[in-house]
C-alpha cells in the first residue's frame, strides 16, 4: 500500500547494508573487509580469503591451518551421491549438474539445515567450500567419460581440484604450481563482488529461511547466464567466431555499436565499473605472462588485445563508459589449462562461493533482514467478467 518506486534492474535500489565488500565504480576501487584486491591477489590465498570474506578478518596461522583442515576433512562425496553424476546425460551443461548436485547435498546432510544453528551453519559453510571442488570435477569427469577419482587430501586445494579434474587412476598427475596458483589467484579475484545478480539471489532465497545448501544452488544458476558468470564462456564463443569469420575486429565493433541482432562485446560493461574493472586489469597482466609460462600461443589473446584497444578508442564505448570487466581475459588462461568451454562459469562459481556463504551469513545475522519481496506497478486489464 502507499508510495512504490519503479527501479527495474534495482540500478538504484540498496537491498542491505554489508560490510564485506566495497566497491567504488567511478574510481575502479574493490576490496574485501577493507583490503584492496590487488593486494590479496598478490599476496593472499583463496582459503586465506574465504576465511576473511566469511569471518571479517584475516586468519592467524593457527585459525588458517584449523580452517584448511576442517575443509580437507570434507572433500569427500557420500558414495551414493557419486552414481548422481550418472544420471545426467553426458552433453549436460556443467551448470546445470552443479546446481542440482549443491540442491542435493541438503538430502545427505539435514544435520546443517537450520539457518538459526551457528554451528550447522558453520558445518554447512565447510562442507560446501569442501565438496565444491570435488562436485566440479565430477561433473567434468562425467561429461568425458572418465573414471571418478577420489580426493588426494595430501594436496591443497586448488591442486586437489586440478587433479581430480584432469588427473586419472593410472598415472600420478604432477600438478604445474604455476596453473595451480594462478587458478588460487585467479579465484581471488572472484570471490566476492556485492550486490551482484547471483549473490542477491543467494539473500532472497535465503531470507524466505531456505537453507544455506538451497539458496548457493540457486545462486549458481542466476550465475551461469551469460550477463552474468556466463559471460566468461560467451566472450571465448565470441573471440572463436570473430577468429572463424576471417578476424575483421572492426566489422565486429560495428556490428556491436549497430546493436545489429542485439549482439554485444561480451566481456565489456559493468553495471557498478564506469572505469577499468580493476579485477580485468590483474587478469589482463596475468594472462600474457601465464601463456608465456605454459608455452601456449592462442590466437584469441591478440584478438581480445585488438578488441581492447579498438573499443577503448571508439565513442560507443567511450561516451557509455564501457570497459572490459572480469570476464574479457579469464577465459583465455582457462583454455591454456585445458578447461573446456562450458567449464569456465564452474570455474568462476568455485571462485564466488566464499562470497556467496559469507553475505548469506551476513543477512541471516542481521535483524534488519526481511523476507525479499519487491513490490510491483500494476500494468494488466482493469477488472473484467468471466462471460456467462
Ligand atoms: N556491448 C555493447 N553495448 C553495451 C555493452 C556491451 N557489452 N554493455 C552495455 N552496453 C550499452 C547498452 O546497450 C546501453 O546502451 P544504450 O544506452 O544505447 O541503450 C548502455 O551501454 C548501458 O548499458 P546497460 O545495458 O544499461 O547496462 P547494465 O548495467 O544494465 O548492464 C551488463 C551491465 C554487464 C549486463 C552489460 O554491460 C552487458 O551486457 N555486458 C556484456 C555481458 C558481460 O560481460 N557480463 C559480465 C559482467 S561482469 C562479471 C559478472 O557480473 O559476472
Amino acid at each position: 500500500t502507499g508510495y512504490v518506486t519503479l527501479d527495474t534492474g534495482f540500478v538504484n535500489t540498496a537491498s542491505c547494508t554489508s560490510e564485506i565488500t566495497y566497491i567504488d565504480g567511478d574510481a575502479g576501487i574493490l576490496r574485501y573487509r577493507g583490503y584492496p584486491i590487488e593486494e590479496l591477489a598478490e599476496k593472499s590465498s583463496f582459503l586465506e580469503v574465504s576465511y576473511l570474506l566469511i569471518n571479517g578478518e584475516l586468519p592467524t596461522p593457527e585459525q588458517l591451518t584449523e580452517f584448511q583442515d576442517k575443509i580437507t576433512n570434507h572433500t569427500l562425496l557420500h558414495e551414493r551421491f557419486r552414481s548422481f553424476f550418472n544420471g545426467f546425460p553426458s552433453s549436460a551443461h556443467p551448470m546445470a549438474v552443479v546446481s542440482s548436485a549443491i540442491g542435493a547435498l541438503s538430502t545427505y546432510y539435514p544435520d546443517s539445515l537450520d539457518p538459526f544453528d551457528p554451528e550447522q551453519v558453520d558445518l554447512a559453510s565447510i562442507r560446501l567450500l569442501a565438496k565444491l571442488p570435488t562436485i566440479a570435477a565430477y561433473a567434468y569427469k562425467t561429461s568425458v567419460g572418465q573414471p571418478l577419482l577420489y580426493p588426494d587430501n595430501t594436496l591443497g586445494y586448488v591442486e586437489n581440484f586440478l587433479r581430480m579434474t584432469f588427473g586419472l587412476p593410472t598415472e600420478k598427475f604432477e600438478v604445474d604450481p604455476e596453473v595451480a596458483k594462478v587458478l588460487d589467484m585467479l579465484f581471488i579475484l572472484h570471490a566476492d563482488h556485492e550486490q551482484n545478480c547471483s549473490t542477491s539471489t543467494v539473500r532472497l532465497v535465503g531470507s524466505s529461511h531456505a537453507n544455506l545448501y538451497a539458496s548457493v544452488s540457486a545462486g549458481v544458476n542466476a550465475l551461469w547466464g551469460p550477463l552474468h558468470g556466463g559471460a566468461n564462456q560467451a566472450v571465448l564463443e565470441m573471440l572463436e567466431k570473430i577468429h572463424a569469420d576471417g578476424g575483421d575486429v572492426k566489422a565486429f565493433v560495428n556490428k556491436v555499436k549497430n546493436k545489429e541482432d542485439g549482439v554485444k562485446l561480451m566481456g565489456f560493461g559493468h553495471r557498478v565499473y564506469r572505469n577499468y574493472d580493476p579485477r580485468a586489469a590483474v587478469v589482463k597482466k596475468a594472462t600474457r605472462k601465464v601463456l608465456d609460462t605454459m608455452g601456449v600461443n592462442d590466437p584469441m589473446l591478440d584478438l581480445a588485445m585488438q578488441l581492447e584497444e579498438v573499443a577503448l578508442t571508439d565513442d560507443y564505448f567511450v561516451q557509455r563508459k564501457l570497459y572490459p570487466n572480469v570476464d574479457f581475459y579469464t577465459g583465455i588462461i582457462y583454455k591454456a589449462m585445458g578447461f573446456p568451454v562450458n567449464a569456465f562459469t564452474v570455474l568462476f562459481a568455485l571462485g564466488r562461493l566464499p562470497g556467496w556463504i559469507a553475505q548469506w551469513r551476513e543477512m541471516i545475522n542481521d535483524p534488519a533482514t526481511k523476507i525479499g519481496r519487491p513490490r510491483q506497478i500494476y500494468v494488466g486489464s482493469p477488472e473484467r467478467h468471466y462471460p456467462a
